[in-house]
């Protein structure tokens, strides 16, 4: 057990005066440079890429044309213009494909077109195609014809019309074959086009039409877009988790898993896959082997996410899991292996010979309960035989061995803040050290604003305390395209052109630049408050644990007004679930998986205070029927409420809180639920108040559900660089006060008096970048003075500050 040392500081007058800030003596904070505590693994920092928002296609992934192999069976980014009199019309066509992984071309029947009128096809690349003056875009595509003399103009065009670039490609014949062009191009336009027109009549088949600038990241063939990369590379990442996320077991079901086997051919022989949980098509241009490549070039370890044979909602039968075994053992091959193996000369005859020394392995994404109980140990045993110096990252704390533990988090600026103190009490002995694996708030910090990134960096002061506990974490998710903002809250923000780093970007930043070696430790003397935060908004939702369960007559009010009903004769299109098999029969709505957890919510965020009134009867199983209220779309700021009935031996009912990993009953009612019968369950939420009614009668009342935390008004973490000696002790300031604080580095042979500092504010905590203010919230670094054995600083209004202090050694390193 491990514990900050933090004491409260009095402010007696301010309490007098009702008020918790700017009437108190001034903060403190001890660093004792003498006992270095535990080493900061040098991956602590890294990054976690998962193909969501257009993070590699549109993203990342530097091609330009969108839908390039009408993969996803649509014409969308496509489209045709005619001028003059020239007419065509263009469909999907399977009659003969190009090869078998890419079986749908685009058919462009030109009927009337010559040199006045024209026909173009045209693609709009991934909102709009960045252009820049004096630079080559390298074009090439499959295309066979019929008429047309056998020859089209490629052009690179504004929105206008103005071209920037244009070659002729000619004898295209009527077989399927390879065309190439290259263009400078003459101006920078970020909204252009490419346009493939005819001037005669006739048809033309297209297939695998890419557009790549010649510049890539590191110029890697079929790389990266230089802004994006580049960003990635100043994180000064340690490592790379890839590629998801949902993203890796396929969303719903396993067909749409990401299959890496499909992704290490030429692009052409790519079928790509439908990224289903996040909307979209993903070529798998970029793929298993890009991944690693981009690692290798960052300088991070990769670490890779293998489909455990589980998705949202269908586990592969045990009997034929032996596939998805194959696939991680033959994917550390394809990673690792000698030149002389299957996988490892495929990876030669990509272009890398030498192995990608793939040392991390995670077991799947997310899973848990039973099905990931039976199928992770395969992964283990199979993986440990093999290649036994590979680390295995588990989802969750299971019962067979385990190399390390991942722990994802997603919550308010508030349960993050509280969260800093998660891996204080880990334990240690019986537990196995952490992967962070996803973290974030995304839960009232609009975008992503300072306010969230403050409380990131509380949290990340937590993993540098437990460094011994804490050996990698990543921010989760990493992209957004701004023309395409599906989860709400990301790292760095672009558009074709554009990019920018949100405030918790440069968080990620600071700290990255910032790791010393070992922890110092440290005594902070700080303000603290009370806070009440509550779930205190949402709908409603209905679940099991290891049970099957029945569900009717749903209602809820608020006074006379009726928000909800459904006697559930019409279905329940209107709910959305997430595991389980749920389905209406005969005005009952039935979960009848024996899923780990299921659950179907409905109603609106806006909900408030409210009764909820359902009837439920359990039908199968040892685990709770659960009954959640105020349950927002991303519950997190007090944590989930729900009346788990039957879960507990001797419990007929618990109305629980779960937050942070941990479930607490807030009160219960004694009892045994009953298989088969039904109960009558009434609900109401009024502000913190909750009151429970089974049969109509009063059974638990609970005056205050709400999550109570105290916070400290600042956050501090020490580290020492032991080569140069130097002290870097990070601040974060939460009040909207300047924190006058008296500082002791302990210990230390000679603080110099100069050092430097560098301070992430900005003058409201709801500030954040976009593509107009990219650095609107960015860190600014000064030299600062009159630093020492003791000495005093003060922290700007909402602010993180990293203090980088020399000491003797520094200088007598400096000099030398
Ligand atoms: O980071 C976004 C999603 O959040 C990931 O795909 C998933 O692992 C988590 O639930």
């Amino acid at each position: 057990m491990k514990s900050r040392n933090v004491s409260v500081v009095f402010c007696l007058l301010a309490l007098a005066l009702g008020s918790s800030t700017g009437w108190c003596q001034p903060s403190g904070i001890t660093v004792d440079v003498s006992h270095p505590g535990a080493k900061i693994s040098p991956l602590l920092y890294g990054i976690f890429f998962e193909e969501i928002n257009h993070a590699g296609d549109g993203g990342l992934y530097a091609e330009l044309i969108r839908n390039r192999s009408f993969a996803e069976k649509t014409t969308e980014g496509w489209s045709l213009e005619t001028t003059g009199a020239a007419s065509a019309s263009m469909a999907l066509d399977t009659s003969k494909p190009l090869n078998d992984a890419n079986k749908t071309a685009l058919r462009v029947e030109i009927s009337r077109a010559d040199r006045d009128g024209t026909a173009a096809v045209i693609n709009e690349g991934y909102w709009g195609i960045a252009l820049e003056k004096g630079e080559r875009y390298e074009l090439s595509f499959y295309a066979r014809a019929t008429g047309l003399n056998g020859t089209l103009e490629a052009r690179l065009q504004g929105p206008d019309g103005k071209v920037y670039g244009a070659q002729t490609i000619s004898g295209i014949g009527s077989e399927w074959k390879r065309y190439a062009a290259s263009f400078e191009s003459s101006g920078t336009e970020p909204k252009a086009r490419l346009a493939l027109v005819a001037s005669a009549p006739g048809t033309i088949w297209l297939d695998t039409v890419s557009l790549f600038p010649a510049k890539t990241w590191k110029g890697r063939p079929n790389g990266m877009r230089p802004n994006l990369a580049q960003m990635l590379a100043d994180l000064k990442p340690g490592f790379m988790r890839f590629p998801g996320g949902c993203y890796v077991e396929g969303g719903d079901y396993l067909r749409n898993a990401f299959r890496w086997k499909t992704t290490v051919t030429d692009i052409a022989d790519r079928p790509g896959h439908l990224n289903d949980t996040w909307g979209y098509y993903s070529t798998d241009g970029l793929g298993f082997h890009e991944y690693l490549q981009l690692a290798e070039d960052l300088g991070a370890e990769p670490l890779f996410t293998v489909n455990v044979g589980m998705a949202h909602r269908e586990s592969e039968p045990m009997e034929r899991m032996n596939m998805w075994v194959q696939d991680a053992l033959d994917a550390i091959e394809y990673a690792n292996g000698p030149v002389t193996t299957k996988w490892g000369a495929l990876r030669a005859q990509n272009g890398h010979p030498a192995p990608f020394n793939l040392k991390y392995i995670e077991i799947g994404n997310e899973n848990g309960g039973p099905n990931y109980e039976a199928r992770y140990p395969l992964f283990y045993k199979a993986i440990k035989d093999k290649y036994p110096n590979i680390t295995l990252i588990a989802n969750t704390l299971v019962k067979s061995p385990m190399d390390i533990v991942d722990n994802h988090i997603y919550s308010s600026p508030e349960q993050m803040r509280d969260a800093t103190s998660t891996y204080d009490s880990w334990d240690r002995a019986g537990k196995p050290k952490v992967f962070v694996g996803e973290y974030a708030n995304n839960n009232g910090v609009g975008t992503g604003n300072l306010k969230g990134a403050l409380s990131e960096a509380a949290y990340m002061i937590g993993f540098e305390r437990n460094a011994d506990v804490v050996l990698m974490a990543s921010y989760a998710p990493l992209f957004y395209n701004v023309d395409d903002h599906r989860w709400p809250v990301n790292l760095i923000g672009y558009d074709s052109a554009h990019v920018f780093g949100t405030p918790s970007y440069w968080v990620q930043w600071l700290f990255a630049h910032n790791r010393g070696d070992v922890v110092l430790p440290i005594n902070l003397q700080v303000e603290k408050d009370k806070i009440a935060v509550a779930a205190d908004r949402g709908g409603i939702s209905l679940g099991t644990m290891n049970s099957q369960a029945e569900f009717k007559d749903v209602k809820v009010s608020s006074g006379a007004q009726v928000l909800y009903f459904s006697n559930f004769s019409t279905g329940a299109s209107e709910w959305r679930t997430y595991n389980g098999t749920w389905a209406t029969q005969d005005g009952v709505y039935k979960q009848t998986a024996p899923d780990w957890l299921a659950r179907a919510s409905v109603g609106s965020d806006d909900w408030q205070d409210y009764s909820l009134t359902v009837k439920a009867r359990k039908t199968a199983g040892d685990g709770p029927v659960s009954i959640s209220v105020r349950t927002g779309l991303r519950p997190g700021r007090g944590g989930v409420v729900m009346l788990n009935l039957g879960g507990t031996a001797g419990t007929l009912a618990s109305f629980d809180r779960w937050a942070l990993g941990e479930m607490k009953s807030m009160g219960s009612v004694p009892g045994t639920l009953e298989l088969n019968r039904w109960y009558d369950i009434r609900i109401d939420v009024t502000g913190p108040h909750a009151q429970v009614f089974i049969d109509g009668k009063p059974a638990i009342d609970v005056p205050n559900f709400y999550r109570e935390m105290t916070l400290s008004h600042l956050e501090a973490t020490a580290s020492l660089v032991q080569t140069s000696g130097e002290v870097i002790i990070k601040v974060v300031n939460f009040t909207e006060q300047p924190q006058t604080t008296s500082i002791k580095p302990d210990g230390a042979s000679g603080i110099e008096s100069e050092g430097t500092e560098t301070v992430l504010t900005s003058a409201s905590l709801e500030d954040e970048n976009s593509i107009e203010q990219p650095r609107k919230v960015a860190p600014v670094t000064n030299n600062v003075s009159g630093l020492g054995p003791q000495f005093t600083r003060t922290f700007a209004p909402r602010s993180l500050t990293v203090l980088r202090l020399k000491t003797v050694k520094t200088s007598v390193a400096a000099r030398q």
